[in-house]
């Protein structure tokens, strides 16, 4: 399966950002990890970061029709982007929200994704697995599909 990633701000500062809550592993662990899984488990992956709301949207304008689906971890966008829900509701590709934290047990104003209602479905709170559970979840969802 082709499945385009994309991480918002601050997700290039794991490592460095509040270890007690994101871990001691760097951005760069993270891609390496997530592209040797996929690697083993002949999948085609595309992973991007981005500081900047306009060029998150960008991104996943110019890459939609080169990818079946997109996980996303939107970070702070999450909580207040219409702009990037907008996006995930123009294009047609299957789309999952993904979350290293577990947004449901911090500050009030991370219960709440704006974009979730634009997403098939939401993994959070397990770090880097929380990716590794969203495309096991992708892949599945698509044999499923492919047997039907
Ligand atoms: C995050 C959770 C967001 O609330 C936060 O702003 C982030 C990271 C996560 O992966 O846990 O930057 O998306």
């Amino acid at each position: 399966m082709n499945i385009l990633i994309i991480n918002g701000p601050n997700i290039n500062f794991l490592g460095t950002r509040e270890p007690s809550i994101y871990g001691n592993e760097s951005y760069s662990d993270l891609v390496k990890y997530l592209y040797d899984y996929s690697k083993k488990n002949n999948h085609y992956l595309e992973i991007f970061q981005s500081n900047h709301e306009g060029e998150i949207i960008d991104l996943i304008q110019k890459n939609h029709q080169r990818f079946q689906a997109l996980i996303i971890n939107p970070a702070a966008y999450t909580h207040y982007s219409y702009a990037i829900y907008d996006c995930l509701l123009s294009i047609r590709m299957r789309k999952v929200e993904v979350h290293l934290s577990d947004i449901y047990k911090r500050e009030e104003f991370r219960k709440i994704s704006v974009i979730s209602p634009a997403c098939e479905k939401q993994f959070y709170g397990k770090g880097f697995l929380s990716y590794i559970e969203a495309i096991d979840y992708l892949c599945e969802e698509e044999k499923l599909w492919l047997l039907n």
